[in-house]
């Protein structure tokens, strides 16, 4: 890969000669700058990812095409991590900026603009106090869903205080009092499942708000929870050639003592810049529906 400061080659690959994804490897040089396929984007979100408008040698309609047409087959979650090497998203007293570089960055604003709704757990709120907004491409914000069942947050965030977009505060049913707002957002009561709220009925609670295509942006535990549960479409995972030894885990799922067990989709691959990021699809393959 060459790198200068006007430019990055950017190599799209896709490993699996699966069906579904087949396509020959290829590769594209644009500048540095995040956005400079700025048009491309906008061209695709005007589209909707429908496959006559989707440029089959442009990079941003080839990874997220195949993203924005899931919106026509019903509802979706799409989670992502930006990991080390060794597995870690963040350390083990919470810093994850900047974990993973700029193009995966601009890949995360992207994804929050294909979204109708972002979903992160308490512990990004507390330690990142994001935003969860589009500022990097052009796009919608999606409604941002907290995920906090026991109520921990105290309202001083600014998900709950800059009005940027609409707010969704999950809870446990069992936690909640009379309060049906928490700072702007709204407070949304979720029956406990077995393992804290279930998944599933979180995505039936916010389709029921015409929430359908779900962006679940961490971190770890939230990511963990959908995959374990099933309740994931694809999971993509950014890797970033950084070893941190210690720190905060990506995914924790049960244990298995047989590798028979292990979940082996078919993938897609990109690299951002420095970084790889791997797209796992869980959908069943067309062959076996
Ligand atoms: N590298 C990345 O891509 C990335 C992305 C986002 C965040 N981060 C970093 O990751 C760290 C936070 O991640 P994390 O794994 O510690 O926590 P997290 O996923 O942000 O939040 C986990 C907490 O959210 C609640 N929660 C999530 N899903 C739930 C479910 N299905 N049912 C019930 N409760 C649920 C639980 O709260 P209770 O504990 O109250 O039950 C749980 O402990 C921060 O340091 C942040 O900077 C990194």
């Amino acid at each position: 890969m060459t790198e200068n400061a006007s430019s990055i080659e950017i190599h799209l690959a896709f490993l699996h000669a699966q069906p579904s994804f087949a396509s020959p490897p290829f590769s594209v040089t644009t500048t540095t700058a995040p956005g400079v396929d700025e048009a491309d984007w906008q061209a695709l979100l005007v589209g909707g990812g429908n496959s006559v408008a989707v440029d089959a040698t442009s990079l941003v309609h080839r990874l997220y095409g195949p993203l924005c047409a899931m919106r026509n087959q019903g509802p979706c979650a799409v989670a992502h991590l930006a990991q080390s090497l060794d597995g870690r998203i963040a350390t083990t007293c919470g810093i994850s900026r900047w974990l993973s570089g700029e193009e995966d960055l601009l890949h995360t604003h992207r994804m929050r603009a294909i979204a109708d709704a972002v979903v992160v757990g308490v512990n990004t709120i507390l330690h990142d106090d994001p935003q969860l907004t589009v500022r990097l491409c052009s796009g919608d914000n999606p409604v941002r869903v907290i995920l906090d069942p026991e109520h921990r947050l105290d309202g001083s965030q600014r998900v709950f205080r800059d009005g940027c977009a609409p707010t969704l505060l999950l809870v446990a049913a069992d936690r909640i009092g009379a309060e049906h707002q928490w700072g702007q957002a709204e407070v949304i009561p979720v029956p406990r499942g077995q393992q804290g709220l279930d998944p599933f009925e979180i995505r039936r609670i916010l389709a029921l708000r015409r929430l359908s295509w779900l962006f679940v942006e961490g971190g770890g535990i939230t990511v963990s929870r959908f995959l374990a549960a099933g309740a994931l479409d694809r999971l993509q995972i950014t890797v970033a050639p950084v070893i941190l030894g210690s720190g905060r885990p990506s995914l924790v799922l049960p244990e298995i003592h047989d590798l028979t067990l292990s979940l082996r989709p078919r993938t897609r691959r990109f690299l951002l810049g420095d970084d790889t990021m791997i797209e796992c699809d869980f959908a069943p393959s067309p062959h076996h529906r």
